[in-house]
């Protein structure tokens, strides 16, 4: 039975959020009778799942959930959840008296629970939802997302996440496996396999068994007859052992591209910021990824300016970034958080001008990387999932390195593997022609 109820959910954040962002439409469809809605003026529930890894996107918050009181429609609710829910608790509500609820990053199932109770604030870190059983998280049709543990039990001393998510559980084998299973019987063939810090997996579960790897779990998602593609994210570096790396290369479901985040190239401000690796262990890892992974891709995340880095440092993280080679670079200015440790080095904080040039420098520097090696792959086929459609005739989908193609095509080539031969390029896409 459908009720008229409307649910507006805007997701800030990563990849984690998006993901949470579907569980929580689930919930609210499955015991709230609310269906989905991107007009924001029809919504009769509004919620924002927040991010506050960097300070910018908690300023975001307060500036949209102001837009949102003003443009709701009489009678209509506002949720907050995620991290910055999980950080601000009810002081949210109090900046924000229209707010009508609050709700963590660790407490998505009690979604449902809240979600009429005027002025309700679930936020505990300790809470375990690692048996909790979310329907499955699809991002279209050929691809899904499913979790694969909660929390994170690093202490990265920039980083606010064990704070907001609070410790690290596993989630079984079986109920992730299940999972991916579910997702595949309804016609998902891409599977995305999430964590704060994936290659840690298995170290604890919340009911009493024995340790697990990563490695294992991926062997045992591969098992899955109709799955075709296994990405993941996030692995840590440091636990990018031979073991992981062999099952890697040997695996052919898995999508070859990883993410690797650097952080630093500077090995005294990796230790400064508690990462346990080196510059060396980390040019290492990629050197033997590349070495046993054809057409790998490596994605990075790059933290500039973190208080102490001199110039010397960050020399360091341009030398790993030339020596790497990354295809894809996400880059940060260091941005202090609250309750982090890292704010005990604020005397060392780095002027804000120079944390800018560094930035745009290094921006610089991968463009003019990409603008080398892009026109490298015209005139080469690729093969990739086709995943949509748009009404322009042009279709979209990702080779098995995970680079966005379009081509002209049509609908009969939805969910289907093709050979594209490349035509054109720009710095992060590929354009080309089906080949029949
Ligand atoms: N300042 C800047 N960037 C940060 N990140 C995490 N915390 C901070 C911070 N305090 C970046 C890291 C992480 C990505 C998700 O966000 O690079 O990998
Ligand atoms: Fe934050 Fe480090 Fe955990 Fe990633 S591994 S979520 S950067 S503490």
């Amino acid at each position: 039975m459908s009720s008229n109820k409307k649910l507006f959910i805007q997701t800030l954040g990563c990849q984690m959020n998006d993901t949470d962002s579907q569980h929580i439409a689930s919930e609210l469809e499955k015991h709230k009778d609310y269906t989905q809605t991107e007009q924001i003026e029809d919504a009769d529930l509004i919620i924002i799942n927040t991010c506050s890894v960097r300070e910018k996107p908690v300023q975001k918050l307060f500036s949209e959930i102001g837009q949102f009181n003003k443009k709701k429609k009489d009678g209509a609710k506002i949720g907050v959840c995620g991290c910055t829910a999980s950080h601000l608790g009810k002081d949210i509500i109090k900046r924000a008296p229209y707010v009508d609820f609050v709700v963590g990053a660790r407490n998505i199932s009690k979604i449902k629970d809240v979600v009429d109770v005027k002025g309700a604030v679930e936020i505990a870190i300790d809470n375990d939802e690692s048996m909790y059983e979310f329907a499955a998280a699809k991002t279209n049709k050929y691809r899904a997302s499913v979790n694969i543990s909660v929390g994170c039990d690093k202490k990265c001393t920039y980083c606010i996440v064990p704070n907001t998510r609070g410790e690290e559980i596993s989630i079984p084998p079986e109920m992730i496996v299940k999972q991916v299973q579910n997702a595949v019987d309804e016609g998902a063939v891409e599977v995305m396999l999430l964590g704060q810090n994936v290659n840690s997996y298995g170290r604890r579960f919340s009911d009493k068994r024995p340790k697990y790897s990563f490695t294992k779990l991926l062997q045992d998602v591969s098992k899955i007859e109709k799955l075709k593609r296994i990405r993941f994210t996030s692995p840590h570096p440091l636990h990018m052992d031979d073991e992981f790396i062999e099952e890697f290369a040997k695996n052919e479901k898995i999508s070859r591209c990883i993410h690797m985040p650097l952080q630093s190239g500077s090995t005294s401000i990796l230790r400064a910021m508690k990462r346990g690796y080196t510059k060396e262990w980390f040019l290492n890892r990629a050197a033997k990824m590349r070495e046993l992974v054809p057409n790998l891709r490596i994605t990075t995340d790059i933290i500039v300016a973190f208080p102490g880095e001199t110039d010397e440092d960050y020399q360091d993280t341009l030398d790993v970034v030339r020596k790497v080679g990354f295809d894809q670079v996400f880059n940060f200015k260091y941005s202090p958080r609250p309750e982090t440790a890292a704010l005990e080095l604020k005397e060392q904080e780095i002027p804000d001008e120079i944390g800018s040039a560094r930035l745009t420098e290094l921006i610089e520097l991968h463009k003019r990387h990409l603008e080398q090696e892009m026109p490298k792959l015209i005139g080469s086929t690729v093969n990739i999932l086709v995943e949509s459609l748009k009404p322009n005739g042009e279709i979209s989908g990702y080779t098995d390195n995970y680079l966005q193609v379009f081509a002209k095509g049509s609908d009969d080539l939805l969910g289907k593997f093709v050979d594209v031969k490349v035509t054109d390029v720009t710095r992060t896409a590929l354009k080309g022609e089906v080949i029949a």
